[in-house]
């Protein structure tokens, strides 16, 4: 029998206005169900097993100014660097040797990726290594750009949206970007066959609970494969630096760490077939990060499979973890502790799983 508190939660769930939603995060009472009720449903969408993904950040150059971000363009002390074919592909070579299926190349806006030079790298990925998965993360481009990296051989890419409501995404980014542009390029992402990717930062500056619950909204309805939640973390170098003591930026989310979790778990209800990584960001939180992260409905993580040498300059944030279970090299240690939480390591591509009402 379920109880009163669970009914009310999944009749919510079933028929998901913004208003009910945010009267879930609002009211504490059902929070801890929620996240028990979101491992359940995990369980039985994907079992115990969490699918790795190895990163590889090709590039700390970007075009854009996002306010929030570390490597953005007016950061002069940024360190930046971009991988070329060679050294992707190297990068590519250690994660099959280690037994990652699935490389997800991220990095910043840079235009000396052109879609010759991004098709003929996953090209050599694909003809190298031809049953993994290839993940792109490399911001917005043309639908027809999109659709030639497709053509090439990308499975999937990770677009977050950050946040759903335009008012709040013009506070996080500089007005050449636009939260309108972004949505758009999440539907033709969809529309051209990619798993595709969205999510949002949590505790941003001037972030209501009620953008929050927008946010949800608007994930309900793309319904996409993917979702990456994390709290916002502070970078020295950018106007979000004083976010602490500032009472202009200040956020409406008291506990980062736990209302990401909540996002997370709200998400998994919503979403019960969607691939929710537990983020570095939420590890570099908190050691409990992950394992939280997991025990709310999560099953993906994402060990850095970067050039040892440029992990030190991919800092979108402050304190970034890049070793330890962050670190692609050290996947004994994300064996046991996963284990030790009960879980399973799986290293294969760990494609999402079409739910029946969508075959
Ligand atoms: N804190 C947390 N997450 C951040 N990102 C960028 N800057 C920060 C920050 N300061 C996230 C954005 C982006 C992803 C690659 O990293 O959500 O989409």
């Amino acid at each position: 029998m379920k109880s009163t508190r669970e009914q009310t939660i999944l009749r919510i769930i079933k028929r998901p206005t913004q208003e009910a939603l945010l009267g879930l995060i609002r009211n504490e009472e059902y929070h801890n169900d929620i996240k028990r009720l979101a491992g359940e449903v995990r369980d039985r969408s994907y079992g115990h097993r969490v699918y790795l993904r190895g990163l590889i950040e090709i590039s700390s150059y970007c075009k854009n100014n996002c306010y929030y971000c570390g490597i953005r363009s007016a950061n002069a002390n940024a360190l930046r660097y971009r991988l070329n074919r060679e050294q992707i592909l190297g990068c590519c070579r250690t994660g099959a040797s280690l037994g990652f299926s699935t490389f997800v190349l991220q990095g910043g806006e840079d235009p000396w990726y052109t879609d010759e030079r991004l098709c003929g790298i996953i090209r050599s990925i694909k003809a190298e290594y031809p049953g993994c998965a290839v993940t792109l993360s490399l911001g917005e481009r043309s639908g027809e750009s999109y659709r030639l990296l497709y053509e090439a051989g990308a499975d999937r890419y990770l677009l977050r949206h950050e946040t759903a409501t335009p008012a709040h995404y013009a506070r996080l980014h500089p007005p050449a970007l636009s939260l309108r542009n972004r949505m758009q390029c999440l539907t033709s992402l969809k529309e051209i066959g990619y798993q595709t990717g969205a999510g949002f930062m949590v505790g941003s500056p001037c972030q209501s609970l009620e953008h929050l619950a927008a946010d949800l909204k608007y994930i309900s309805e793309l319904a996409p494969q993917m979702v990456g939640i994390g709290p916002f973390l502070p970078h020295h170098e950018s106007p979000f630096a004083d976010f602490a003591s500032d009472p202009s930026m200040a956020t409406e989310v008291q506990d980062p760490l736990n209302m990401t979790i909540l996002m997370v778990a709200l998400t998994r209800l919503l979403l019960p077939y969607a691939l929710i990584p537990a983020t570095t960001a939420l590890a570099t939180l908190s050691p409990q990060g992950r394992e939280k992260a997991l025990d709310a409905g999560a099953n993906v993580i994402m060990p850095n499979l970067s050039p040892e040498d440029v992990r030190g300059a991919y800092l979108l944030y402050d304190n970034k973890a890049s070793f330890g279970t962050e670190a692609a090299e050290s996947l004994e240690k994300n064996r046991q502790a996963l284990e030790k939480s009960g879980y399973i390591m799986d290293m294969s591509r760990g494609d999402y799983k079409q739910n029946d009402i969508e075959a």
